[in-house]
């Protein structure tokens, strides 16, 4: 199962300014990319903040939604809501038949995932933006380091930075 990380960032690296934020100032590139390679993935994994925040299923994929309390969420179609661990949601989506996915956030899913180890590679719009508060990609300390795989600009000023994780202890830099 490879694990992309999906995520669009201020110049100040923000992912919002508060977490209920809507995501609108991504730019229309941005958009259509993460559409592209959520819905090549089949499946996108969110923590119910950014559910709440997007307000219904994104259509065309497999919503799997992260919650302690999956009572307070009506069912839908393409939706899975889940107090599971990571570990299990991407073995139960392996015995489904997927073979990647997409995590689309917020900061607190997110961390999950990396203290687990299991983000394989990292998509990162960079907008020309800056909110100068607000919530980080990641909401408590991680420890990895990253191997540039691509880097383009999608429209004028918006740059999309690929990365690969390397969370080996001993090929981390001093941090
Ligand atoms: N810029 C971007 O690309 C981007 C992408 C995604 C989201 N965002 C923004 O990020 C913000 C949301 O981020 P967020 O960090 O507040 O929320 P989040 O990570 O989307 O979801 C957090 C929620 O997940 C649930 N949860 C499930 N398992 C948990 C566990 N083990 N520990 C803790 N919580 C768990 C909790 O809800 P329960 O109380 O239901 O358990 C918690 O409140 C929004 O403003 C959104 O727009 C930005």
């Amino acid at each position: 199962m490879k694990l992309t990380l999906v995520m669009a960032m201020t110049a100040d690296g923000k992912i919002a300014r508060h977490n209920r934020h809507f995501p609108n100032w991504t730019g229309r590139a941005d958009k259509r990319m993460f559409k592209q390679l959520t819905t090549e993935a089949g499946v996108v994994i969110m923590g119910a903040g950014t559910y709440e925040t997007i307000g219904k299923p994104l259509s065309g994929r497999l919503n799997v939604v992260m919650t302690r309390h999956p009572d307070r969420f009506q069912p839908a179609e393409n939706l899975w809501i889940t107090a599971d661990s990571p570990e299990r949601i991407l073995s139960e989506l392996e015995a489904r038949g997927y073979a990647a996915a997409a995590l689309t956030g917020g900061a607190t899913i997110n961390s999950l995932f990396a203290r687990a180890h299991l983000i394989d590679e990292m998509v990162v719009t960079i907008s020309p933006v800056l909110f100068g508060e607000g919530l980080s990609m990641f909401s408590e300390p991680i420890h990895a380091a990253l191997d540039l795989k691509s880097m383009r600009e999608i429209e004028p000023g918006v740059v999309v930075v690929h990365y690969a994780f390397r969370y080996d202890a001993t090929t981390l830099p001093s941090q």
